[in-house]
C-alpha cells in the first residue's frame, strides 16, 4: 500500500494580505499544481492520496473546486480532512460527491487501504487556529479502534497531538491528554500522520510515531524555540509518501518539489 499525502496547499489568492499566509512567499496554486503533479508522476504511483487540512487558505469554495477537479484529473482517488483554515459546508458541497465523508458533523470516517485501516479524525474549530477532539469525536474514535485491534492502522488529523513545549502548542489541540489515552490503548496504530506545522516533523507520542508533513505551499522557518517571532519562509513545496508492506511495516519518504539538476544517472545493474 503506497500512500501519498499532501497538506497545507493554502489555496486562495495570490496577494492576501493575511500576513500570516503564504500570498506574499509563495503562489499556493502553482506549488499545490506542481506537487500534485510529482506525486502522480512518481515511477510508481501511489495507491491513494489523502489531503490533511488547509486546503483552502480561507474556505473559498472554488479552492476546492479547482482541487477536486485536479484530483480528478490525475485520477488516484483522493480523501480529504479539514483544517483550521477550512470550512465544513463549502468542502463537503465540493467533496461530498465522492461518498466518504459524513453527511453532516464532524468529518470522521474510515477507509480500508489494501492492508491498512485508515482513520479520518476531524480536529477543527471552525474559525479558531487551536484544535479540538471533543467528547464526541474522542468515542467515535475509540469505537472505531475497539473494532480492530489487529489491522494496521493510521490516524489522520490536521493538528499535531504531541507537546513540542513550544509556541506551537498554543495551536495545538487542546485536551491532548485524553487523545493520548484513546489511541494509547490501541496496540495496532502504526502512525498517527498531521499537518498544521508546515515543516517535516517527527514525535514519539501516545505509543505510537507521529509524522508531520511539509506544506504544499510554504514552510514555517525552524525558529521553533524562538517564541517571539513567526516566520514563514518560500522553501519548496513537499509531500510524503508512506509505504506499508507485511515485511517493512511503515515507511514514510519526503518529496521535495522543485527543478533539481540531476548530478549522476546510470542505469541499475
Ligand atoms: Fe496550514
Ligand atoms: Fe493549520
Amino acid at each position: 500500500m503506497l500512500i501519498a499525502q499532501i497538506t497545507d496547499l493554502h489555496l486562495g489568492p495570490p496577494g492576501s494580505e493575511n500576513a500570516d499566509q503564504a500570498a506574499s512567499v509563495a503562489d499556493p496554486i502553482a506549488n499545490a499544481r506542481a506537487t500534485l503533479e510529482a506525486v502522480a508522476g512518481l515511477a510508481r504511483r501511489p495507491d491513494l492520496v489523502v489531503l490533511t487540512g488547509d486546503l483552502a487558505d480561507k474556505g473559498e469554495v472554488d479552492a476546492y473546486i479547482w482541487l477536486d477537479a485536479e484530483l480528478a484529473r490525475h485520477g488516484i482517488p483522493a480523501y480529504v480532512i479539514p483544517g483550521n483554515h477550512d470550512l465544513r459546508a463549502p468542502m463537503r458541497d465540493v467533496f461530498g460527491r465522492r461518498g466518504y465523508l459524513p453527511a453532516d458533523g464532524f468529518m470522521q470516517y474510515v477507509v480500508d487501504a489494501g492492508d491498512t485501516r485508515l482513520i479520518a479524525v476531524d480536529t477543527v474549530i471552525e474559525h479558531e487556529t487551536r484544535g479540538l477532539v471533543c467528547v464526541e469525536r474522542r468515542a467515535w474514535l475509540a469505537a472505531r479502534l475497539e473494532e480492530d485491534r489487529e489491522t494496521p492502522t493510521i490516524i489522520m488529523m490536521h493538528h499535531q497531538p504531541f507537546h513540542t513545549g513550544g509556541p506551537f502548542d498554543d495551536i495545538g489541540i487542546e485536551g491532548r491528554e485524553d487523545l493520548e489515552a484513546v489511541i494509547g490503548a490501541a496496540p495496532n496504530v502504526i502512525r498517527i500522520i498531521c499537518g498544521h506545522m508546515h515543516r517535516d516533523i517527527l514525535a514519539s507520542w501516545a505509543g505510537t510515531t507521529v509524522s508531520v508533513c511539509p506544506s504544499s505551499a510554504f514552510q514555517f522557518d525552524l525558529n521553533h524555540a524562538d517564541p517571539t517571532t513567526f516566520r514563514v519562509r518560500a522553501e519548496p513545496p513537499g509531500y510524503h509518501l508512506h509505504e506499508w508492506t507485511k515485511a517493512t511495516g511503515l515507511v514514510t519518504y519526503t518529496g521535495t518539489v522543485g527543478s533539481f539538476t540531476v548530478i549522476k544517472e546510470r542505469a541499475r545493474p
